[in-house]
Order: C-alpha cells, then structure tokens, then sequence
C-alpha cells in the first residue's frame, strides 16, 4: 500500500452504497439491495453501519478501469475512495445484533475482517450493549473462527434458517459487558490495532442522527 494511502474505519454513507452492493452481491447468496442500504442508513435510527475504507487512492494509484468508473462516476464513492469491507448492527434494547459483515474477496484473510467485528464489538460496548448477537450458517468456517475468536457462543440452532439452500445457522451471542470478556476483548483489539493500521473514526465517533 502507498505511503499516501490510509485506511479509515468509519460509518458508512449514501454515497458507499454502489461498492457495497458490490461486495455484497461477491459474498452472499442472498444480498440487500441498494435501498435497504439507504433506508438503514437514512431512515432506520437502530442501526449502525460501518465500513472500511483505502483513502487517498489519487489517479495515479487507479488502474486504468478505476479511473473510467470514476469518470462515468460508477464507483460513487467520494474522492477515490475504495471500499474494502463492511458491517453492520441493528441496536435494540441493549442488544447490538449484527446484521451483516464482509470483506471484498481479494483484500480477505489480512486482519480486516476482524478490525470490522472488533470495530462494531467497540461500538456496541460504548452503547453499553448487554448482548452482542447474530447468525452464521453452520458451514461457513471462516466466519464461524472469526466469531470464535472473539468468543462469541453457539446459543442455538436455528433450523433452515437461509431461503436459498435451507441451512441451518447458530445463534452466536456474547456478553460484552462482563469484567473477563472486556479484558479478553481489550487484548484482542490491541492486538488487531497492532497488525492492522487504520484510523479509528467509528468506534467512539458521535453519530448525531442515531436514536441511541
Ligand atoms: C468472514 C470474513 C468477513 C472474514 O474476513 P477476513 O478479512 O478474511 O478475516 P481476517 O483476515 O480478519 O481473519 C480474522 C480471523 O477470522 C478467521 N478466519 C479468517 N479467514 C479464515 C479462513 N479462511 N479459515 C479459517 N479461519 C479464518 C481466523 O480466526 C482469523 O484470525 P487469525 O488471523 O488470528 O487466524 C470474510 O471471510 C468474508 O467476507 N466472508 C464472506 C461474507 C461472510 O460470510 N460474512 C459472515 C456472515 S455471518
């Protein structure tokens, strides 16, 4: 990565929505739409969205094609900015349940998918969540370590939960509140802070909008 380049953990705006889209019609069978995206982030006060994003990414950086969509405007995007991964949280009584996390499949496997899920864990502590919850299909193994790793339960099973293929997915709840999972969690996000560089502009940002 160029040194004029930075990556930025921050909420996610309208003008995010094509890339994420993107990304998320490349890693779901069943993806959201555009406008699920602009009613989250416009009109649903429960919900947090976060991405992380490469800034800086100047014409000379761009491959030729980027520089077109930019052109074209394709990318909506502001300024070059190219978005790497996404997330997201509804927050309801206490609970922080997590709608949604992806990385763009050639930037996986580098830390970024767990400054994401550490990233909304931050947020929901902040929130003074209780509960921090959400489902995964049994068989996805990257994401069931990734969960694990951040020491989030199998609570339950929840029979043919996916339309597309009828899988089953675990229930994965924590409770982040509790005095030995903040230290855990205290250790992990130093750790990941440590591997990963990025400016933190999510976490602990104010979002004036936000009903909580
Ligand atoms: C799940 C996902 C977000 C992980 O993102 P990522 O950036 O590749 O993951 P990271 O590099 O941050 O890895 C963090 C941890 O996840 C686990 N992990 C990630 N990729 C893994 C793999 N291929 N196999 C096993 N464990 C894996 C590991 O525990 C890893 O920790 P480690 O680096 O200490 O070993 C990514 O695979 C993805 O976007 N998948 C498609 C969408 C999806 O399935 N989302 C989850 C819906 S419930």
């Amino acid at each position: 990565m160029s040194q004029l380049q930075t990556t930025l953990l921050r909420p996610m705006r309208r003008e995010d929505i094509p890339q994420v889209v993107a990304i998320d019609q490349q890693s779901f069978p069943m993806s959201w739409s555009a406008n699920a995206y602009l009613y989250e982030i416009e009109h649903n006060p429960l919900s947090s969205l976060v991405v992380l994003v490469r800034t800086g990414t100047g014409p000379a950086q761009l491959s030729w094609i980027d520089r077109l969509r930019q052109a074209l405007k394709l990318n909506g995007a502001p300024g070059g900015e190219e978005i790497i991964g996404y997330g997201g949280f509804w927050f309801t009584r206490r609970e922080a349940h997590i709608s949604t996390i992806a990385v763009r499949p050639d930037w996986r496997g580098q830390g970024l998918g767990e400054v994401l899920l550490a990233g909304m864990v931050r947020r929901a502590l902040g929130l003074e969540a209780e509960l921090v919850s959400l489902e995964v299909r049994v068989s996805n193994t990257p994401a069931l370590a990734l969960y694990r790793k951040y020491a989030f339960a199998e609570f339950g099973v929840k029979r043919a939960y996916y339309r597309d293929n009828g899988e089953d997915a675990y229930d994965m709840r924590v409770q982040p509140l509790d005095a030995i999972y903040r230290g855990r969690f205290n250790a992990l996000w130093e750790a990941v802070t440590a591997r990963v560089s990025f400016v933190d502009a999510y976490t602990e940002a104010a979002i004036p909008h936000r009903a909580f």
